[in-house]
């Protein structure tokens, strides 16, 4: 996915680099011109460390987080936020205000990082999902108050190299989790339901597992090219006395609808109950 912002003269360190931490750099050095050695990654392990390396061949690796951050114009921040307090408080005495901090925890504000950082440096906080790790996330992102408009450009390019990017207020964040965050996980029990559904009605569970997969990509696919509602999408598939009908006749009866609108808000409550760790 091509970003328009220039990152070439950015020195990134991701801090924590797993899942998430691992896609963007994926996505830094395919979507953007960057110097492989601009990059630094930070987590534990060192045979994961070595792993990484051997992925992405240049960049630059180390267990020491103070290291990884030291001289970096751009620190993502991506570890669970359960370490992200200790971590804070081992690097910060080598970040300055003019360093662009960017975080994928979920649940931890902008104010919180600034205080634990205690500077007024730029914080991007955002709200990524799984599919980054194949160029499809969808990410959430809001700026903090010491924040400009240019720091929001670096962070979107950041994103854009791994999926399509929103930016919202904060205050929507904990909603996101809930949508878009936790989002992946409903789809996958959607594409698991499916496939047993074919299987019960005689379909090899491999055959029905790809095209319960397929289904959904090409419908989520046709709603994202077309930018037609999905209502008329659906119109579009049923034939009056048909069998789709008489599907979507089933799954109303279950309330599929507000099922979702309540899962999302249960979601979005718990997420804001983890957003008292401080
Ligand atoms: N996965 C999602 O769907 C998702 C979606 C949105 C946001 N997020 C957020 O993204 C963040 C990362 O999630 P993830 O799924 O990428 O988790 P992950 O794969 O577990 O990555 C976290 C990384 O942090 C490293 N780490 C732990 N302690 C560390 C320390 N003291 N210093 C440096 N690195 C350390 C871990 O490696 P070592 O054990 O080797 O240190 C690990 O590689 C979380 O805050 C989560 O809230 C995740």
């Amino acid at each position: 996915m091509a970003a328009s912002h220039t990152l070439k003269d950015h020195q990134i360190a991701i801090v924590g680099a797993g899942n998430i931490g691992r896609a963007l750099i994926g996505g830094l050095l395919k979507g953007h011109d960057i110097d492989p050695a601009n990059i630094r990654a930070s987590r534990r392990s060192e045979s994961a460390l070595a792993n990484l390396g051997e992925q992405f061949p240049g960049i630059r690796t180390t267990t020491d987080n103070q290291e990884a951050v030291r001289g970096a114009t751009i620190i993502v921040l991506a570890v669970k936020p359960q370490v992200v307090l200790e971590i804070i408080s081992e690097i910060k005495r080598v970040v300055t205000e003019n360093t662009l901090v960017i975080s994928v925890l979920a649940g931890i504000t902008t104010d919180t990082l600034h205080s634990k950082f205690e500077l007024n440096l730029p914080v991007v906080r955002t709200m990524p999902n799984t599919p980054a790790l194949v160029d499809e996330g969808a990410t959430a992102m809001c700026k903090g108050t010491h924040a400009n408009d240019s720091n929001l450009e670096v962070a979107r390019a950041v994103f854009e190299a791994v999926g399509t990017v929103e930016v919202v207020p904060e205050y929507l964040m904990d909603a996101i989790t809930g949508l878009s965050g936790s989002g992946p996980a409903y789809i996958y029990m959607i594409i698991e339901a499916l496939t047993d559904a074919g299987v019960k009605q005689g379909i090899p569970r491999t055959t029905a597992a790809r095209l319960a997969a397929q289904t959904v990509f090409g419908a989520a696919k046709l709603v994202i090219d077309t930018q037609k509602h999905p209502a008329i999408l659906r119109d579009e598939v049923t034939t009056p006395g048909g069998t789709t009908i008489s599907a979507i006749a089933e799954l109303e009866s279950h309330g599929l609808r507000t099922m979702l609108i309540n899962a999302v808000a249960t979601a979005t409550a718990r997420s804001k109950e983890l957003s008292g760790v401080e």
